[in-house]
């Protein structure tokens, strides 16, 4: 197997278990540190005694894209993610601008060409995706940057994930303060509002005020809705299409969540796709990274299977090593929204029957000043599961000489940025090995499109066999509804 943090080739996002698996053989001399790790790391032949049920429930996953009669008691099944990359990039190859990405490139440029700034509205799976994407793959001050460095993409705002009247009052504001003539395009705000059911009152609630505020702002040039207003949403019982069928919003201007794919595993939909395509990422390259990954989960073998190794772990480590916290460590601070992200999948989709692990999102090194002591020598209630980049994005920075050197640190002043961090892992690794507490690795060749349509994929695909091996359904979250049914009903009563 790889080792921890060695370059992953040919583009693949890899995925390690050295460093918490433990093998009864060879003569390793007995000393506490090694009883730890026989205690609390993976048994290798328990890993490999796993390999028939591994390949049953990827058959198992792999037949559910095509069952079309569906019993009451599987449902949701929304395993319409899957295949979807592929899919999508089939149509693109064949129909070109008439496919599905064809229409969000062109919609996407119809964005960039009007608006300088868009607000985009979504919750839960309808929002953490493309923040993920945005932040991952952009630079930190996109939205600071003045219009030519932003190679003409807008200003992207995500809202309408929360009743904080304070923050979507801070971003009226600024859209008033920064928007005062509509027929200037630096001065132009549009909306894209995405919510598959189309009833989410989180989402609903700041549609309706943005709306308004489009409204007392482009009636002075006599513009309508349709002008300013994209929908992203599901193909039926959705309030939202509703609404955009009764303005009469043009069709180009509405995109559908296809109905068997849930929320949190719509990234490569128009959820995820459309606000990515408008900063003018690669929405193809992404396409590509996810539909490799769902190859690979088909084709690769166990011990080679990045979906199938790292969903062992997490079922192995949660249930028979008692490990019920999941530490997502990422080591970039521009994959913080993946972490969140992540949190929302793992939470909806295995949180039921009083089972499932908690995820729980750390950005290295930042928090090693804060929960690292704990991951070090709290509870061993916990593995973690450390997401790496083989480079980064900018060339690295030297520290170089200072005459004064009131930091001492002239003696690394041969050490960049980069080597840092990989001391900083490396030293990490290291320590966490030797307290015995379990990790798992993936390595990302670089922070990219493909790389990242790769790792998201691959941890989908990873938390629906985990389900699986629970026995727990990983799609619908029912969870949810019952503060919904309370909310609502509190709303809703008379005084
Ligand atoms: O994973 C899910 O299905 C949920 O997190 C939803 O995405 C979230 O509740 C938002 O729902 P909707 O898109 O219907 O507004």
């Amino acid at each position: 197997m790889d080792q921890p943090n060695k370059p992953a080739s040919n583009g693949q996002v890899r995925v390690h278990l050295d460093r918490c698996l433990w093998s009864a053989q060879g003569h390793v001399p007995w000393t506490v540190e090694e009883e730890l790790r026989a205690q609390h790391f993976l048994r290798a032949d328990r890993l490999r005694q796993m390999t028939p049920v591994l390949n049953e429930v990827r058959s198992q996953v792999a037949a559910d894209r095509y069952r079309s009669q569906i019993p009451p008691e599987w449902e949701p099944l929304d395993a319409g993610f899957i295949d979807l990359p592929g899919h999508l990039l089939h149509q693109y190859r064949s129909a070109g601008e008439n496919s599905e990405v064809g229409r969000i490139l062109k919609q996407a440029e119809a964005i960039r060409g009007r608006f300088e700034q868009v607000v985009v509205l979504g919750i839960g799976g309808s929002s953490l995706g493309a923040r993920a994407l945005f932040e991952a793959l952009k630079t930190r001050y996109h939205n600071e940057l003045p219009a030519h460095n932003r190679l003409g993409a807008p200003r992207i705002y995500f809202e309408g994930d929360n009743f904080d009247n304070d923050a979507l009052g801070d971003l009226i504001e600024l859209l008033q303060v920064r928007c005062v003539d509509p027929s200037l395009q630096e001065e132009r705000w549009g909306l894209v509002v995405i919510s598959k059911s189309g009833k989410t009152l989180e989402t609903a609630a700041a549609f309706r005020l943005l709306r308004r505020e489009g409204h007392d702002y482009y009636s002075k040039r006599g513009d309508w809705p349709g002008a300013y207003v994209w929908v992203i949403t599901g193909e039926k019982d959705s309030r939202l299409r509703t609404w955009a069928e009764q303005v009469r919003l043009p069709a180009d201007h509405v995109f559908t969540i296809p109905e068997r794919v849930g929320g949190r595993f719509s990234v490569f939909t128009p959820v995820g796709l459309l606000p990515a395509a408008i900063v003018r990422l690669d929405i193809t390259a992404l396409l590509q990274g996810a539909a490799d990954m769902t190859q690979r989960f088909l084709d690769e073998p166990v011990e080679r299977n990045p979906v199938l190794l790292l969903a062992a772990a997490g079922y192995l480590l949660g249930t028979e090593y008692h490990k019920p916290l999941r530490v997502l460590a990422l080591w970039s601070s521009k994959l913080a929204a993946v972490g969140l992200w992540y949190e929302q999948l793992v939470a909806e989709s295995l949180g039921k029957q009083g089972r499932g692990p908690t995820p729980i999102a750390s950005v290295h090194t930042r928090d090693l000043h804060s929960r690292g002591q704990q991951h070090q020598e709290g509870p061993r209630d916990r593995f973690l599961i450390h997401v790496t980049l083989d480079k980064s994005c900018r060339a690295p920075m030297l520290l170089g000489m200072a005459d004064d050197d009131a930091e001492q640190l002239n003696p690394l002043c041969r050490k960049s940025y980069v080597d840092l961090m990989q001391a900083a892992y490396r030293g990490t690794v290291h320590a966490y090995y030797q307290a015995a507490r379990p990790q798992v690795a993936i390595s990302l060749p670089a922070l990219d499109e493909y790389s990242l349509g790769q790792l998201m994929q691959c941890l989908m695909l990873a938390t629906v066999v985990e389900g699986r091996l629970l026995q727990i359904n990983p799609y619908g979250q029912p969870g949810v509804e019952a503060y919904k049914k309370h909310m609502v009903s509190l709303l809703y009563a008379k005084d």
